[in-house]
């Protein structure tokens, strides 16, 4: 693994298009170094990790296989570093780490570590590349983990980051397990083109649902239908993006109206954790942005329901018996792909390939 050093300011990098830092990210064989943002993942990288995953979730399933995986990174450790409350994100990671043998520490709580003293943010993830060969990190401020890969390319140990959710920007790796989940679901019925993708709920302040727009336009043909009240609507620098790649898009909020042209409804949870003023979320009415019986109802039968979770009311548990739903399995695909992207950020992924061919 070739060490990034980013030869600009910090200043500069800012300045740059998603387009332009790409190649910061990226290792000399078009694998990530970074993970920090969607935009680094074209349509054929989503489609080598994808088949790394598959690969990985058939041979872990023997004894044999799951010794195989854990000798692959065995000789590397990884921190996670979470700032900000996870369970699905955390959890996927700690087992990721298991399944390919990376030893694991974290900080949970910056209250119990020495930011609570007054140390900087850039000094804690300095001490955290002494002692680990990566760092995962979850942030409520929206460009922090892109600020401390720039700062560990310029310190005397650099090593990769993947962001796992930075404010209400960027989760790039839960839009990575979306895209997977969405490509699993349509393989055998024509695959991830020519398809509605519908998402419903909170999308101005959802980062999934921003990751996930961007992925995407990575495949032909996929409208993109936002649903939600006024307030929430998607924002216009998404829109931005969909306009520029020619990628069809509505906006509505006439949920029931939008619902049976969806191959797929991704709904999301009102994120009222970034309120700036108290109850304004309780404010806007959200009660016909919500999936239950009746919307099941106008579901067409080859359709998939998703939801990155976690849930309050937004899908009623009566939803969850339906063979649409798919949400549970989306969260266990996210432990595959997280998988699959460690195993490629080191290197692993032709002798995965290579183990794959002999034995199955
Ligand atoms: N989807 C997701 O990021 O879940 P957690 O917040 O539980 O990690």
């Amino acid at each position: 693994m070739a060490k990034r050093i980013f030869d600009v300011s910090w200043d500069q990098f800012q300045t740059l298009s998603l387009a332009e830092k790409t190649p910061y990210l990226m290792q000399t064989d078009g694998v990530p170094y970074h993970t920090l943002i969607a935009q680094q993942f074209g349509h054929s990288l989503l489609e080598r990790l994808a088949l790394l995953a598959n690969e990985i979730r058939a041979i872990a399933k023997t004894r044999a296989g799951t010794e195989f995986l854990r000798s692959q990174v065995a000789h590397k450790r990884a921190m996670l570093y979470f700032s900000q409350p996870s369970s699905r994100t955390f959890l996927s990671f700690v087992s990721a780490c298991q399944i390919l043998g990376v030893p694991t520490g974290e900080v949970r709580d910056i209250s119990i570590s020495s930011e609570f003293k007054g140390e900087s943010r850039e000094d804690s993830v300095r001490t955290f590349s002494s002692y680990f060969d990566l760092i995962i990190m979850r942030t409520p401020e929206k460009g922090l983990a892109e600020r401390m890969a720039w700062v560990l390319s310029n310190s005397e140990r650099p090593i990769p980051i993947i962001n796992a959710g930075s404010g209400q920007d960027q989760h790039p790796t839960q839009a990575l397990l979306d895209t997977y989940t969405l490509l699993r679901s349509f393989e055998r019925c024509g695959g991830l083109r020519d398809r509605t993708v519908l998402f419903c709920g909170d999308l101005l302040r959802g980062r999934t649902v921003r990751s996930l727009s961007y992925l995407l336009t990575n495949y032909p043909n996929i409208k993109q239908v936002f649903v939600a009240p006024g307030p929430l609507q998607i924002g216009e620098d998404v829109l931005a993006v969909l306009k520029a790649k020619n990628v069809a898009y509505e906006l509505t909020d006439d949920f029931h109206a939008a619902i049976p042209q969806a191959d797929a409804v991704y709904m999301t949870r009102i994120q009222d954790e970034w309120d700036t003023t108290q109850g304004e979320s309780a404010k806007i009415d959200t009660r016909r942005f919500k999936f239950g019986i009746d919307e099941l109802k106008l579901l067409s039968p080859r359709a998939i329901i998703m939801h990155p979770l976690p849930r309050r009311d937004e899908i009623s548990t009566a939803v969850d018996s339906d063979p649409r739903a798919m949400y549970w399995r989306q969260m266990r695909n996210g432990m595959w792909i997280r998988t699959a992207l460690i195993a490629m950020t080191f290197g692993c992924e032709k002798r995965i390939h290579e183990y794959f061919r002999h034995n199955y």
